[in-house]
């Protein structure tokens, strides 16, 4: 299992994851700088090249053939013009899902990956961008290491099972963390994972795995420091721009809404400097029972949501 230099010593010392489509998010493991932005324009396997006509993949234009999360998503009203471009998700409760139900915590687990399968194909179905998915952070090493080896195994199987699903659905993966510090095998096949879907043009999904955003800006720092170092960049050049492109999301939209399962009020190191405007929807539902259904009603909340940035209303 993880060896001491990835354990929790890696996390921070003090305590202890452009509103355009996925078309061509960067493919960066850790440790490259990569400033390539999304495009503007929907990819193909977006939901609508239009915003208000959602495009199921492999439907026909019968409503009656739409996925049934495009006409939960129509009934209630969701605007398809107004859709976050990049939402984030830390999907908690797998343990008390399971206990629960008086199971072990590793049924918990099992049962998270088929709720996020089903979130990954709603979010490309709904035309969403960027997904972003809170899978083991820095700290998780500190759990028990049957636990731990039971996900690094758990995070290997699953992603060499659903890429044909990332290939149907023009997916492009995209890990946040440190991944060279996971075990040689995950590694191997996240990195697999990477190569297999680069050429894809849809969704970009972030897996955070081994993630822990004040190391992910602690590591920015040393970047740019670097970078000033060499002369890369001077120092008046160091402004928010830069910091976000030396990020694991760098060319990514900041996540416009955050969801959290599980009914915790916390960020849990996922993505602080990113998450600054975003709107949170936090539900009590554990993350096993987090629905198609719930993940449009997290979009139609966000949309109804008053955001200034700051400003006032004119
Ligand atoms: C939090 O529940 C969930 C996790 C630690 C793991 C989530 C991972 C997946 C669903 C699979 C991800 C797949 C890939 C390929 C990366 P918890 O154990 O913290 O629940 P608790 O708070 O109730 O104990």
């Amino acid at each position: 299992m993880a060896p001491a230099s990835q354990t929790p010593a890696d996390t921070p010392s003090a305590s202890s994851a452009s509103c355009t489509p996925g078309t061509s998010g960067t493919s960066g493991t850790s440790g490259t700088l990569d400033t390539s932005s999304v495009s503007s324009t929907p990819s193909a396997s977006s939901a609508s090249s239009t915003p208000s006509a959602p495009r199921a993949s492999g439907a026909s234009e019968s409503s009656n053939e739409l996925p049934e999360e495009i006409r939960y998503a129509l009934d209630i009203g969701v605007d398809f013009a107004r859709l976050p471009k990049h939402v984030a998700v830390i999907m908690d409760g797998n343990g008390r899902w399971a206990k629960a139900k008086g199971l072990p915590r590793t049924a918990g687990h099992k049962a998270g990956v088929d709720s996020l399968r089903e979130i990954i194909t709603t979010a490309v179905h709904m035309g969403i961008n960027v997904l972003s998915c809170y899978a083991f952070s820095t700290e998780n090493w500190t759990r028990p290491q049957e636990e731990v080896q039971m996900l690094m195994h758990l995070f290997a199987k699953t992603l060499i099972h659903e890429l044909p699903l990332f290939e149907q659905e023009n997916v492009r993966l995209r890990f946040l963390g440190d991944i060279e510090a996971l075990p040689q095998k995950t590694y191997e096949v996240f990195q697999k994972g990477l190569k297999a879907t680069e050429k894809n043009t849809g969704m970009v999904l972030c897996l955070a795995v081994n993630y822990g955003s004040r190391a992910e800006i602690a590591r920015a720092a040393k970047l740019i420091a670097r970078g000033v170092a060499e002369e890369t960049y001077t120092l008046d050049e160091v402004d928010p721009d830069l910091v976000s492109n030396n990020l694991y999301t760098a060319g990514l939209p900041d996540p416009e809404l955050l969801i959290r399962t599980s009914g915790e009020l916390r960020l849990s190191n996922f993505l602080l400097f990113q998450l600054a405007y975003a709107e949170f929807y936090v539900t009590d539902t554990y993350w096993p029972d987090f629905s198609r259904h719930e993940f449009v009603d997290a979009i139609y909340s966000f949309q109804k949501r008053d955001r200034r940035f700051g400003g006032v209303e004119s």
